[in-house]
């Protein structure tokens, strides 16, 4: 292995204008990787790339909406027009969890969270295997999925089905792609503390201190960036004969 540790490598990054997406944005170009971010918010996103430019980081940024097949085609060919490859790729972006229980399930956000946690995931992942393929000279892919990918919570019925459903294609993809060195692993974070969480806390009424020793052994939310940590290890060629797996990065939530 050589360090920096993403040195000579191109990652994309899907759901980085914010939260643990942006912050593995800003990790990948610090380990020196040229970074694409992806995300629907050009605003943030484009301050993102700001951000990491202004620290002599190399990133661009691509407007996508993951649900949308041509619009996934459009992002790997704008990261391979770009910098010339691609080499890894976080798939994170993902939308709000549902907030009502499985009897009342709201029809049409379940659609449309599926189109974008699931099938968006997987239009990603898709995409990227081909350029990968194409290439020929292997690569990695983290799907970020959830503590909700192994274990029920109320009220998340279609969050829950589609972050399980990311741990089962995270494993049918590295079977298929093994052979070719292409490594597909799944991140699972816990409660970490984003946007995405606060907005969670917000619509159950919770405090952070009255929440988080009960989602946490070490009785505090997780950072975005201990979140990226894990993904920079699978996307080096550090976690080599890793693939197929997830990373529980939950503070042993999924322990108990
Ligand atoms: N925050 C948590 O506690 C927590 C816990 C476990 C898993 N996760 C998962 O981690 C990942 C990141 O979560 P976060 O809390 O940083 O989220 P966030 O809401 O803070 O950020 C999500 C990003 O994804 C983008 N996005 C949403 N839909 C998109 C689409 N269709 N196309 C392109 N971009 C889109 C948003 O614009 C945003 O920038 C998600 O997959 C989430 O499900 C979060």
């Amino acid at each position: 292995m050589t360090f920096p540790v993403l040195e000579g490598k191109v990652a994309i990054v899907t759901g980085a204008a914010m939260g643990m997406g942006e912050a593995t944005a800003k990790l990948f170009a610090a380990a020196k990787a040229k970074v694409v971010v992806a995300d629907f918010n050009e605003e943030k996103g484009q301050a993102v790339v700001e951000a990491i430019r202004a620290e002599g980081g190399e990133s661009a940024f691509v407007k996508v909406d993951i649900s949308k097949t041509e619009e996934v085609q459009a992002m790997v060919k704008f990261a391979v027009d770009t910098y010339g490859q691609l080499d890894v790729a976080v798939n994170n972006a993902a939308l709000t969890p549902d907030d009502k229980p499985a009897a009342e399930f709201d029809e049409a956000y379940w659609h449309r969270l599926m189109s974008v946690d699931l099938t968006g995931t997987a239009l990603c992942m898709k995409y990227e295997l081909q350029q990968m393929l194409k290439q020929g000279k292997g690569g990695s892919i983290i799907n970020i999925s959830s503590v909700s990918g192994f274990r029920p919570q109320p009220n998340n019925i279609a969050y829950v089905a589609a972050k399980h459903g990311v741990v089962g294609m995270t494993k049918v993809a590295a079977m298929e792609n093994g052979p070719h060195n292409i490594r597909v692993n799944t991140v699972a974070p816990g409660a970490i503390d984003t946007p995405m969480l606060r907005g969670a806390l917000d619509q159950f009424g919770f405090t952070a201190e009255e929440y988080a020793p009960q989602l946490s052994l070490l009785n505090r939310f997780g950072q975005p960036n201990e979140i990226a940590q894990a993904s920079l290890w699978l996307a080096s060629d550090a976690s080599s004969y890793v693939t197929g797996t997830t990373i529980h990065a939950d503070a042993g939530y999924t322990s108990r």
